[in-house]
Order: C-alpha cells, then structure tokens, then sequence
C-alpha cells in the first residue's frame, strides 16, 4: 500500500448537510450508549484531580461522556452541526435545557443545561473561536479528528490548537485500517498524520491500541481495525 493510494481513497468531502441527513436517517452507528472506555481508563490524563474544569467535546453528537464528566462537576462546551443530535442528547440524558441564538454566528444556536455547565454550539466547528467559547482545560476527541474531511484536518487541528489554554490536555481517539477498503467516514488517521498536525507545538503519546473489530466493521470488508488513544500537550 503506497501513501498515494491512501490519499486517493480516503479523499472523501461530506458537508454540514450530508451529515444532518445520516442524522435524519439514523445512521448514527458511531453512537454508543456507554462511555467510552478509552475516555474512563484514561480520564485522569485530563482530569488529574482537578475541578471545575472546562472540556471541550469537538463534533460531540449526543457521546453520553459529556453527562458523565458534567456530573462530575466539570463544565462541558460540544460542538456539532447536528441539531438533532444535540436535542437527542438532552432528552434522553434527562436534562432539562433552553434553546438560544449565538449573537457572533448567524444561524447557529447553543442549547444550554438550565444548570449551566452543559452548553453545545450547533453550527459548523469552524465558526466557533475562543472569543465564543473561551479556553479549555482539556479535550475528548472521540469520533471527531476521524470524522473532519481530510483536506480540512490541519484547519481542525489549528482551531484545537486555539482554544487550548496553555497547560491543557487533549485526548484524541483515531483509527487504523486499511484504508484502501473503504472510503471513510471514519477517515484513517496514521501517526504520521498527528505529527504533521501537532507535532510543532505539541508534544504527543500513544497511551493505547485496542483491537476493536466488531461486525459493523467486518460488513465494510475491514479485517483489522484499531482504536488508538493519544494524548496531545503544548510543549512547554
Ligand atoms: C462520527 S460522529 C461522532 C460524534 C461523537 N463525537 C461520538 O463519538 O459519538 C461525527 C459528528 O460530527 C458532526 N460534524 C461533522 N462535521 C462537522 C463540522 N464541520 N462541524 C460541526 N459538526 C460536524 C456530525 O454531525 C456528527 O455528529
């Protein structure tokens, strides 16, 4: 397998409206119900004892983790361009919440927790700037560095590199695959990919590879399939 095949096959560019239409016909199969179990096993890597932290949850669909870590007194800030999935959230998390225009981003709205310390942004993540949403403490990105468009994943990685305070922590989830299978959604993420994107500013670490092929998988033609964790810190 050369790079150039991979570039070729993984070229793929989906819009706001292809994804609010896999919302509408419910291909969400990137949801799952539970927390995840790279964000619980490696929580502390962002976390570390602290409170009151704010995290940041890029393409946050409806993850359930968003609840958890906002139970834990965490203040949580998601972005997607989903409102479906934002309102799925709330109501099946059982959270009661209020519907608000952003002044900065026409079009777009935030849905607030009437306590607070839930806000997501519906609109499109490159909209969204530190003087909207202000600084984070940590990032969950899950579903997110896999899901942006290849050509747009140095904007991506640029806009995180943005809204990071300067001792903040980013946990990242990718995938590995043979990417001349398929297409993407999720888009294969070598290592390579997040020296290229982080690796000036950031220091980088593999914490986990997981073997996580189920049939879903095994239906797109995939014999292998890997979830890999990284954890991204400023350099000091
Ligand atoms: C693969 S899903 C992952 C959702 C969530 N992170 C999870 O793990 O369940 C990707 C999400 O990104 C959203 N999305 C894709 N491109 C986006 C963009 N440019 N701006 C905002 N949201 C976007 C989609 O609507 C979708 O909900």
């Amino acid at each position: 397998m050369s790079d150039n095949s991979t570039e070729i096959k993984q070229d793929r560019v989906l819009t706001d409206e292809d994804w609010k239409g896999k919302w509408e016909a419910r291909q969400i199969g990137f949801h799952e119900k539970d927390v995840h179990p790279l964000f619980s096993e490696f929580l502390d890597e962002i976390i570390n004892g602290k409170t009151k932290l704010n995290i940041f949850f890029p393409l946050c669909g409806k993850a359930v983790d968003m609840k958890w870590l906002a139970d834990m007194g965490h203040n949580i800030v998601g972005v997607d361009v989903a409102e479906m999935g934002m309102k799925e959230f709330f109501e099946e998390q059982n959270v009661p919440y209020v519907e608000e225009t952003v002044a900065e981003i026409p079009g777009a709205k935030v849905f607030k927790s009437t306590s607070g310390n839930i806000s997501l942004y519906c609109c499109n993540i490159y909209n969204i700037s530190d003087s909207i949403v202000g600084r984070f403490d940590g990032i969950w990105d899950r579903g997110a560095l896999v899901a942006v468009n290849p050509c747009d994943r140095k904007r991506y990685a640029n806009l995180l590199l943005s809204l990071q305070n300067k001792d903040s922590r980013h946990l990242a989830v990718v995938l590995e695959y043979n990417p001349n299978v398929i297409t993407g959604p999720p888009f294969y993420v070598p290592e390579s990919e997040i020296e290229e994107l982080f690796g000036s500013t950031c220091n980088f670490k593999l914490l986990k590879k997981i073997d996580a092929i189920t049939d879903r998988q095994r239906q797109w033609g995939l014999d292998y399939y890997y979830e890999k964790i990284y954890l991204i810190t400023p350099k000091s």
